[in-house]
């Protein structure tokens, strides 16, 4: 996906993704193309709950950086956002395009979030979009979120959920899982 996005996922991807999902059409359209590109979200965390001025926001799994842009724009000048992603090719591109939007308030970090490199209550929101159902420690996970989460902040995720189980052959396909 990093590289291209082109016939990969079953569901709307990039811009039409994003409009699909009802982000702020105002984001959208002062986005880039190429943080636009890339985005490959299941649902909008940013429906869940306000982003106030000045807020500390981590985003688990950033992926391309379309979430870490929408968060940095709400949180503004005083705010601090943070992404972690697990893919070499996915920072090294969030990194990139986050850069050429020109705001400053943006860090993101290669690592696994089974271990969040933050100290204890650090944000008042978390968000993931499409990222937890990847993770093979869930559990881990959950934790380490309720460990950098301040007291009474908030996690505003979006994911892919089963609602029944699947049939043999595509409960044992990764590429079910993945996509
Ligand atoms: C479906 S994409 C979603 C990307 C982004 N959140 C978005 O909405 O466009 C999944 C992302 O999660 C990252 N990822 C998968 N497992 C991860 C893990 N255990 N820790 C951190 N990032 C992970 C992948 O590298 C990829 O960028």
């Amino acid at each position: 996906m990093a590289l291209s996005s082109e016939g990969k996922f079953e569901y709307p991807t990039g811009r039409a993704g994003a409009e699909g999902l009802g982000y702020d059409p105002v984001f959208i359209s002062e986005a880039s193309p190429s943080l636009l590109k890339s985005f490959c979200g299941v649902g909008n965390p940013f429906s869940l709950g306000a982003i106030e001025p000045g807020a500390t926001v981590l985003d688990i799994g950033n992926g391309a950086g379309f979430d870490l842009y929408v968060a940095s724009r709400l949180a503004g000048e005083t705010g601090r956002v943070c992404g972690i992603d697990l893919t070499r090719e996915m920072v090294d591109l969030a990194r990139q395009n986050l850069a050429e939007s020109g705001l400053t308030n943006i860090e993101v970090t290669h690592v696994s979030s089974e271990k969040i490199p933050y100290d204890d209550n650090t944000f008042d929101t978390v968000i993931s979009n499409g990222v937890i159902n990847l993770s093979p420690c869930k559990q881990e996970l959950f934790q380490e979120i309720f460990r950098v989460l301040k007291k009474n902040g908030k996690l505003q995720f979006a994911d892919v959920v089963l609602e029944k189980e699947l049939p043999g052959a595509l409960a044992g396909s990764p590429e079910a899982w993945s996509q």
